[in-house]
């Protein structure tokens, strides 16, 4: 577990209807002099103001302009100018960082100012714009405040650069404060494998959570205690002295290998050599490849269709079988409308049309979409929903568990979209009145999925 000292709250969590994280947005208490800030409490609102609204007070909507720059301020701002002038004088370029970063003895912000910032390699254009940013910010506080009063000119140039520190250091080091989405439709069904499973709501810094090294595969999941706690949680059982591994943004089950390699070397200046990097280097497709997949008519095994040749002979992952495709990418177009269409149907309350194409896009998809394939899944679900509207709970936990076979081997077995099937499947189950053993099925899915979402779930209290 690991405290927050800075953070910075999404712009729009105001607004949202997930407030769930915060309890105090619901009691809070508006600064008298602007109106945007809201605190949990009076207390809270005068300690805020001494620390550091009283600078942003008036100004909110430019600060929030800045983004992450922001938060960058605040990390200023609450360590106080004296604090951070320090601290740069004793440190300067000279940093212990991984002795100073887990030493709980150390002061928070000696233990941020410690992060590593790549200001060495980071791309001359990126460098002008945050440099920018911080001179901005600078401006800002002598124009507007009152913060520079005493101060050296050189002082104010220190700051400036430590600002300009502080945002690099957070561009890589920053921490989402997440929640479960609460999905409004989740009462019954929705295609839950197109949503965000965990929607972010703070921005928030933890250096020793910034010392996890990265995998596309993680093996921890992150909740928090009143919005302010880090927890963080091993996923599966590992062996004495394996390590721990954060994902920084782009996971092996959402994004491609190229584009996570990109993403990772743009952001935080490494080359990924994770196990699922290696693997799908070696293989030569990448996991969330096999998801659109088409059927081997061999061996059922997944084809996967390459785009970038113009042959339709592709070869079947599994069994090696070259096969010629365009009938079954013809095929797998067409199952694509229809879920379109159902969809649409769906939405209009038709749900007799709607099962009605959709029977004809299952018997298509199953013939010749691999089975894990995200609309083969997608449209099992929909099956799902539809034999459930319409009372026919058996055929519906049915195909649910076809969904669920899909959604597993996608997100994986302790993930929240999987955790959501497994409420779907036991909310059916319940419906289903008579079978003994539907009753155990109900029990051991409903435990199951709260076993899962207890890895991810927020404590307010
Ligand atoms: C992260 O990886 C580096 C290089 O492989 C290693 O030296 C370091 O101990 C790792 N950090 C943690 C916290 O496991
Ligand atoms: C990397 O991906 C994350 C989302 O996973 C995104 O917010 C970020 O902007 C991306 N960074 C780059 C440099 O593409």
């Amino acid at each position: 577990m690991t405290q927050v000292h800075f953070l910075l709250l999404a712009h729009w969590v105001l607004s949202h209807k997930t407030l769930d994280l915060f309890i105090f947005l619901r009691y809070y208490h508006r600064c008298c002099h602007c109106s945007q800030a809201k605190f949990c409490s009076e207390g809270c609102s005068l300690k805020a103001w001494e620390i550091y609204h009283q600078y942003e007070c008036g100004n909110l909507d430019l600060l929030q302009s800045v983004g992450i720059a922001h938060l960058a301020l605040k990390v200023l701002l609450t360590a106080g100018k004296d604090q951070v002038l320090k601290v740069c004088s004793t440190w300067g370029e000279e940093i212990i960082r991984d002795k100073n970063i887990f030493n709980k003895d150390q002061p928070p912000y000696t233990r941020v100012y410690s992060l590593l910032d790549h200001i060495d390699v980071m791309p001359p254009e990126d460098m002008f714009q945050y440099s920018l940013t911080a001179s901005l910010l600078v401006n800002f506080l002598m124009k507007r405040t009152n913060l520079f009063n005493d101060c050296l000119l050189e002082d104010v140039y220190t700051v400036g650069g430590v600002l300009l520190k502080h945002i690099c250091q957070l561009i890589c080091n920053a921490h989402a404060i997440t929640s479960i989405a609460a999905d409004h439709h989740l009462q019954f069904f929705s295609v839950t494998t197109t949503q965000e499973s965990q929607i972010r709501i703070a921005s928030a810094i933890y250096p020793s959570a910034s010392m996890m090294n990265h995998s596309c595969d993680p093996n921890i999941a992150s909740s928090f205690i009143q919005g302010r706690t880090l927890v963080v949680r091993v996923t599966t059982d590992l062996n004495k002295g394996s390590q721990i591994f954060n994902c920084y943004g782009p996971h092996v089950r959402r994004l491609r290998r190229e584009t996570r390699q990109e993403n990772l070397t743009q952001q935080y200046f490494f080359e990924c050599d994770c196990n699922s990097c290696e693997k799908e280097a070696e293989d030569g497709f990448s996991f969330v490849d096999t998801f659109q997949a088409l059927q081997c008519s061999k061996c059922s095994g997944p084809i996967i269709p390459d785009v970038t040749k113009q042959s339709f002979l592709v070869n079947c992952q599994d069994c090696g079988k070259f096969e010629d495709i365009e009938v079954k990418m013809r095929a797998s177009l067409q199952v694509d409308q229809i879920i379109s269409v159902a969809s649409n149907f769906l939405e209009e309350g038709r749900t007799a049309n709607a099962l009605e194409i959709l029977s004809q896009g299952y018997k298509i998809g199953s013939q010749h979409l691999f089975k894990y394939n995200s609309d083969y899944g997608q449209m099992c679900d929909m099956l799902g929903r539809c034999y459930a509207v319409l009372g026919n709970f058996d055929e519906a936990i049915h195909y649910v568990h076809e969904s669920m076979n899909y959604v597993e081997q996608r997100f994986g077995e302790t993930s929240i979209e999987y955790a959501r099937e497994l409420r779907k499947l036991s909310d059916l189950l319940k419906l289903c009145t008579g079978a003994k053993s539907h009753e155990q099925a109900m029990i051991i899915a409903m435990e199951k999925s709260d076993r899962i979402l207890k890895l991810y779930e927020n404590e307010n209290s």
